[in-house]
């Protein structure tokens, strides 16, 4: 019996030595319902948000920017309407008119606009209108866009989006190349909050599996877009949720 019990706390010390060594990724995950049931929008919204994942990602799509449409201000503000307050609504516009229309997303209920380097003209005035009217402010990179168009806009954003799929479509394969932007990224940003500048996040979108999530976060990648992986026939949100929190386990 006693000998048992010794055997016992030896196991448990070498548990609780794995359990010291393993570290735990530090990831907002935000839902992308691309690849959601989008017949039944607000269902597919409150699956996530039952889940506890209270930032949702809203892929704006006009089918000139990008070769698909999805939806614009009315399903936001209808989203809006059906779901709890504290949700926070990310609005990626995948759009060539930002500059015109960015006013409709915030007054539909976004409370964060994420917008296109490669589609914006005067892109510090269109980030300056949307912190003025009450939003926060991403910008966003394409796969082919080099770090050097945004580092003048650096100190002005709250979020960068660095593109690891060519936007228009969910369930798309990972970029792995974008790694060498995201790692100069996170050194411009580390070096910017050392003098007293904002903290910026990086936020990856596409391709994000529980291969490749714990991954993104050693490069510096906080916020991390999940669609297919979250929204699939292989399981519900919940349970490709606790597959992701598992691999971030690391
Ligand atoms: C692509 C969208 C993504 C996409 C992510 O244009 O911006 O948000 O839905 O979906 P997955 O995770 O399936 O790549
Ligand atoms: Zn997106």
């Amino acid at each position: 019996m006693r000998l048992c019990a010794a055997k016992n706390t030896v196991f448990c010390t070498m548990l609780l030595r794995i359990r010291d060594l393993a570290r735990i990724v530090h990831m907002i995950i935000a839902p992308s319902i691309l690849t959601a049931d989008l017949s039944n929008l607000a269902e597919s919204c409150k699956e996530a948000v039952d889940a506890r994942l209270d930032r949702l990602h809203l892929d704006v799509m006009d089918g000139n920017f990008v070769p698909n449409m999805t939806f614009g201000p009315p399903v936001i503000k209808s989203l809006r309407n059906a779901l709890p307050d504290h949700v926070i609504f990310d609005a990626h516009l995948m759009i060539t008119n930002a500059e015109d229309c960015y006013m409709d997303y915030i007054d539909a209920g976004c409370n964060h606009l994420s917008v296109h380097v490669e589609a914006a003209t005067h892109l510090h005035r269109l980030v300056t209108a949307i912190r003025d009217a009450g939003a926060t402010v991403g910008v966003v990179l394409n796969p082919a866009t080099s770090l050097d168009a945004i580092t003048e806009i650096l100190p002005e954003i709250d979020l960068v989006l660095v593109m690891s799929v060519n936007p228009g479509f969910g369930g798309q394969s990972f970029i792995l190349s974008v790694e060498g932007k995201i790692r100069r990224l996170k050194s411009l940003i580390d070096e910017q909050v050392e003098n007293g500048g904002r903290p910026v996040q990086i936020q990856i979108d596409g391709g994000i599996k529980a291969h490749n999530i714990a991954t993104v976060g050693e490069w510096g990648v906080s916020n991390c877009v999940v669609g297919s992986g979250l929204f699939n026939d292989k399981g519900t949100v919940k349970e490709n949720l606790a597959i992701l929190q598992t691999a971030l386990e690391v």
